[in-house]
């Protein structure tokens, strides 16, 4: 992984103490915490370089100060289809604006992390890159765009770009230290085999959806979590349609291909689930199918996922003569299987040795075959109590409970948006934190679909839960959202802002959050006695001093 890379680095050096420490500044956008976490890791090795390197978050970074840096190394993922990352939104803003300062005293690079199954990749990290460069600062190393497997690529960039943001030469051969975060060496590349201790459902049986909840032992393991983290889980591919996907191609799973078996690789190493740019790509190359061809050459992105909508790897080969590929062409238009993160359910301090997951089981049918989402499935269906999968923590440290364990903290979090919350709440009670806490939740039906009603019963019960306000959105003809207990209370809820509530939301980005978003500004408007324009100026506030923070996917 990037650590041992940038241990293992000739780069890694100290120069002699007499020298003092250049400063450096390593600013992150990052929306789960990834760049975050690559930008720590990159502190490490300047400070081994004899740099003085400060990192901070992008919404940190006011236009004077980003004016006087003199070098810059700014990692960003970006969010969605090509959006900034939320920390990085008001910092884009500035920096695009007409207003934005002259940059010609600075040197600076960017690495831009995204994924290519989405539009606009690396579109964050590419608009911050060409517009420092044109307001005058000097790029030192090219940017590099990350796709999903960033880590040695990222490691191998930071050993190459830190030397160069050096003033002075840097001498080799000292190590530099270990970031804290992987004291234990659980990582995406080495995941730790832990065994599940829970598995069982929530969601009643009369319910449209089937939530579990996980519980996996963490033993001796060493592996740490927050409350606000997420666990990433490496999925193992459905067999049913890895044999499928064999017979198709006419081999057999003891087949070898580049030194693996193929049912090996296509159980444990490639995405077959979403088809791959690539096998797209080559499959209307060679299929003559009108329709996938036309929405293909089109470039009309929607008429694209419409028909991509529901179909796998086994879908796309179908339409394209049965022997016409063979196993090793396959498998080499895949992606690498990617592990799924989770957000945590659990406090560590109340879990103890244990960490809890609730998620939704994505189930459905079509085209004669029934299908999952790819990890939900896995560990519904093939993680028995008993079993083991492997796991690792991806921290996000921007969405923790309050510094000040008296701050009032406002949840909006339905269906399964509740996860951190529930970890949040058991947080606050561990801690004995005297803050007021309201969580708005819903879903479709109080009856079958309100989940860990026990748990919040007792919660309010013994007054942890100061408020607790339910959204169920199937049990009366006008819909009820979240956002409509909101603005019910919006004069209560406006009071607790003004006390210094943090104001968090989990769960469905595109509309929910939207919504919510939304919702909170009427609020403020209405019951803050604000123009549109101020409320949003209030909005700002919030999101600046870290009190409106959002974990939505
Ligand atoms: P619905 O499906 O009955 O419309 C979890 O999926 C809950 O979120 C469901 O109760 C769902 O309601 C609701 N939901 C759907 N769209 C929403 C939106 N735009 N804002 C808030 N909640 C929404």
């Amino acid at each position: 992984g990037l650590n041992s890379r940038l241990l293992a680095g000739e780069n890694t050096a100290s120069a002699p103490a007499s020298n003092a420490a250049q400063p450096i500044h390593i600013l992150y956008g990052t929306q789960t915490g990834n760049s975050e976490n690559l930008a720590m890791d990159a502190a490490a090795s300047a400070k081994a370089l004899d740099m003085a390197p400060d990192v901070r978050g992008l919404d940190d970074i006011e236009m004077d100060a980003l004016a006087a840096m003199r070098h810059v190394v700014i990692v960003t993922s970006t969010y969605g289809e090509g959006e900034m990352p939320d920390n990085a939104q008001l910092f884009w803003e500035a920096l695009s604006a007409d207003t934005a300062p002259r940059l010609e005293g600075m040197k600076f690079a960017v690495l831009a992390l995204g994924d290519t199954g989405y539009d606009g990749f690396c579109q964050a990290g590419k608009l911050i890159d060409t517009r420092l460069e044109q307001l005058g600062a000097t790029r030192i190393a090219t940017r590099l765009d990350c796709d999903i497997d960033f880590e040695d690529a990222a490691a191998a960039w930071f050993g190459e770009t830190l030397p160069l943001a050096a003033e002075k030469p840097v001498a080799s051969g000292v190590a530099a230290p270990t970031p804290s975060r992987e004291q234990t060496g659980w990582s995406r590349k080495n995941p730790y085999v832990s065994t599940m201790a829970v598995n069982r459902r929530l969601s009643g049986t009369a319910s449209t959806k089937e939530i579990r909840h996980f519980e996996f032992d963490l033993a001796d393991s060493g592996l740490v979590y927050e409350a606000g983290d997420a666990l990433g889980v490496m999925p193992v591919n459905d067999p049913a349609l890895v044999d499928l996907l064999i017979a198709r191609l006419g081999a057999s799973a003891e087949m070898e291909v580049s030194g693996a078996s193929l049912g090996t690789l296509l159980s444990t190493h490639y995405e077959i689930s979403t088809p791959s740019r690539d096998l797209i790509a080559e499959v209307e190359h060679r299929a003559g199918h009108e329709e996938l061809t036309h929405v293909v050459r089109n470039g009309d992105k929607e008429a694209l996922e419409a028909f991509l909508w529901s179909k796998d790897a086994l879908d796309l080969i179908s339409l394209i003569p049965e022997g016409s590929l063979n196993a090793a062409e396959f498998v080499g238009l895949l992606k690498p299987l990617q592990h799924r993160a989770y957000s945590i359910s659990s406090s560590p301090k109340e879990a103890e040795g244990h960490v809890h997951l609730t998620v939704a089981s994505v189930r459905y049918h079509a085209a004669n075959r029934d299908r999952g989402g790819v990890c939900s499935t896995y560990m519904a269906d093939r993680v028995a109590e008993g079993a083991s999968a492997g796991i690792f923590v991806s921290p996000n440290k921007a969405f923790r409970v309050p510094g000040n364990d008296d701050a009032p903290m406002i949840m909006v979090g339905p269906g399964t948006g509740i996860a951190p919350f529930r970890a949040f709440l058991q947080e606050r009670r561990a801690r004995g934190a005297k803050g007021r806490n309201w969580l708005f939740f819903g879903d479709q039906r109080r009856e079958s679909d309100f989940i860990y009603e026990d748990e919040l019963s007792t919660m309010s019960r013994d007054g942890l839960l100061t408020r607790l306000d339910l959204a169920f959105s199937r049990d009366q003809d006008a819909k009820i959202y979240v956002q409509t207990r909101m603005k019910e209370n919006g004069k209560a809820l406006f009071s607790w802002l003004e006390d210094g509530a943090s104001f968090y939301v989990c769960g469905d980005a595109s509309r929910m959050a939207r919504d919510v978003d939304a919702a909170l500004s009427e609020i403020i408007a209405e019951h803050g006695g604000m123009t549109a324009e101020k409320a949003a100026d209030y909005v700002t506030g919030l999101k600046k001093d870290k009190r409106y923070l959002r974990d939505v996917y």
